[in-house]
């Protein structure tokens, strides 16, 4: 062994003895101070990291933790990170105004946006900030948000409508293209869809996230690595074009009377009549909405499409609700409240498949919880996916039931029962804007098609009449996705990743053909949805 072997087998030593030591320093203070917090027996050196792979991650190895261990539990991410996770609505009450911190493994992957994101401020500024920016994102934003929705997705379900015999649609890749083209839209203008920066923006921001996942995983930066340098390029220059974008913005004549994010931000001045968001702001605000916005919807989406496919009934009761209020036209914002049952539908959809599994805050001192001790330096989960679950909230949670949003039921349940957008001032920023775009999109959905699964057969499509129009049947093969890194094990972020599976499917292929063609796992089909294709014939 040479002598540079010999000290990097020395510091790894040393690293490894610290963080058991750490290790060992934490469980006896656990110790000391209180009740032992229940949870499963952990690797030294790896925490419970195996059993979460084994389980495909948090959206599953979570809720599971909670039914064997109870609603409070812990586990130990490698040999120092402790964890507590809560899965109790009255536990969740009492964390979600006094936890405001995040930490550092949440804002790991939005490193790259830029130290100017207002969530990683101290949480009473990000929190005023963030009032500003909930206010520029409702209101006249909530018009160029229905305009943009209504004109993609239109221009989305004809091109599935007229798509040619034997072609493919992979329905998952396409919503998220569609939501990242809507939120694009809303947030910088139709520059954003129609013009060769907005191009540049889409493109450069999708190559970015393609490698998001492998530089957050980076313990230091790859930097004797190209690839490494030329993702650090891309990522200048997505901030290049934004910073055009808003050059560009601010000498549009029009700018006052134009109702996107980004012209209306730069409206917003202080008392003495300076911007109130410097460019550096502004850049990372649009950045980390399309970041935090674009795929969840789709998520939301494609879960729909699963969901009714495997509930027809249901599909048919969605169906009559929106040919009774809209007759054939578009949705708008009116319509929501005779929307009643799709509304309840959509909210049932992210209780039993939430597209996040799961929140985090940082324990910033010690304090009691449920009688046990948690300690500073805890990183506490709230387990969305375990609370949506809950069998002493949701009588039968497996079952998909929309009537359990009906207005007297939601009443007679805890508000922190169901948290598809998070808690307290940390929660989700885009959540009115989210379900406004789902609100309109999936009526848009079922005025067009029927969803159903297919099974063991060849892939035929067929049209069928329906009151009001003609639909097309829209035939779902689900697989899943096989999250390959340990981010999206760990953290239940569901990127766009290039490992997932772009699947073609041709029409003469049975579902096993296509397994097996495709490497497709067939227990492993929890959490992702995938592609049809249909035609009118
Ligand atoms: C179905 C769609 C969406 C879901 C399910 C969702 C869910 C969530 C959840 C669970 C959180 C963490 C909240 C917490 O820690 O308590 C979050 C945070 C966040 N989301 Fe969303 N989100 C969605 C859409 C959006 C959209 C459309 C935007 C942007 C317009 C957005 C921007 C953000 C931002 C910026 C944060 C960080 C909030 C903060 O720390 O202040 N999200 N989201």
């Amino acid at each position: 062994m040479n002598f540079s072997s010999s000290v990097l087998l020395g510091l790894a030593i040393i690293g490894i003895l610290i963080s058991i030591g750490v290790k060992i320093q934490k469980i006896l203070i656990l110790h000391h101070k209180g009740k032992i917090i229940p949870g499963p027996p952990s690797d030294p050196l790896l925490g419970n990291i195996l059993d979460l792979q084994k389980n495909r991650g948090f959206p599953n190895y979570l809720p599971m933790l909670h039914s064997q261990y109870g609603k409070l539990t812990k586990l130990w991410l490698g040999s120092s990170n402790f964890v507590v996770s809560i899965s109790d609505p009255n536990l969740v009450a009492e964390v979600a105004g006094t936890l405001q911190s995040l930490p550092t493994t949440i804002k790991q992957p939005f490193t790259w946006v830029g130290d100017e994101i207002y969530f990683f401020r101290q949480p009473q500024e990000a929190k005023s900030i963030k009032i500003k920016l909930s206010r520029l994102l409702s209101g006249e934003t909530l018009d160029c948000l229905r305009e943009a929705t209504q004109k993609h997705t239109t221009r989305l379900l004809d091109l599935w409508t007229s798509s040619q015999s034997g072609q493919t649609i992979d329905v998952r890749d396409e919503l998220s293209q569609v939501s990242l083209t809507i939120i694009g839209d809303c947030l910088i203008g139709e520059e954003f869809s129609n013009s060769s920066l907005g191009e540049e923006i889409s493109a450069s921001f999708i190559e970015v996230l393609k490698g998001v996942q492998a530089r957050s995983e980076e313990v230091i930066p790859a930097i004797w690595d190209s690839s490494y340098w030329k993702w650090k390029k891309t990522v200048s220059h997505l901030h290049q074009c934004i910073y055009d974008s808003i050059e560009q913005r601010k000498q549009d004549p029009n700018l006052n009377q134009r109702t996107d994010f980004l012209s209306r931000v730069l409206g917003e001045k202080d008392d003495s009549g300076e911007s109130l968001f410097t460019k550096e702001e502004i850049r990372a605000t649009i950045i980390s909405f399309l970041f935090g916005g674009f795929d969840a919807v789709a998520v939301a989406l494609s879960s729909a499409c699963y969901i009714l496919a495997q509930h027809p009934d249901i599909q048919v009761q969605a169906q009559a609700e929106v040919d009774r209020v809209l007759g054939g036209r578009l949705p708008n914002f009116d319509d929501f409240k005779a929307l009643e049952y799709l509304n309840q539908l959509l909210k049932e959809i992210m209780r039993i498949n939430p597209p996040s599994s799961v929140t985090m805050r940082q324990v910033e001192s010690d304090f009691e919880l449920a009688g046990y001790h948690i300690p500073k330096g805890t990183i506490l989960f709230i387990s969305i996916s375990a609370l949506h679950n809950d069998p002493e909230v949701w009588l039968a949670p497996e079952k998909f039931l929309p009537e359990r949003f009906s207005p007297e039921k939601e009443k007679q349940r805890s508000r922190y029962a169901y948290i598809p957008f998070g808690v307290g001032s940390r929660g989700c920023i885009g959540g009115n804007f989210a379900m406004t775009q789902l609100q309109l999109m999936l009526p848009m959905l079922l005025q067009k098609f029927s969803i159903q699964e297919i099974r063991d057969r060849a892939v035929i499509s067929k049209s069928e009449a329906s009151a009001v129009s003609l639909r097309t049947r829209l035939e779902l093969l689900t697989v899943s996705l096989r999250q390959s890194t340990l981010l999206s094990k760990c953290f239940g972020i569901r990127l766009p990743l290039p490992s997932m599976k772009s699947i073609l499917l041709c029409p003469s292929q049975t579902r096993q053909e296509f397994e097996r063609a495709n490497d497709v796992q067939p227990d492993d089909r929890a959490t992702l949805l995938f592609v049809a294709r249909s035609h009118r014939q």
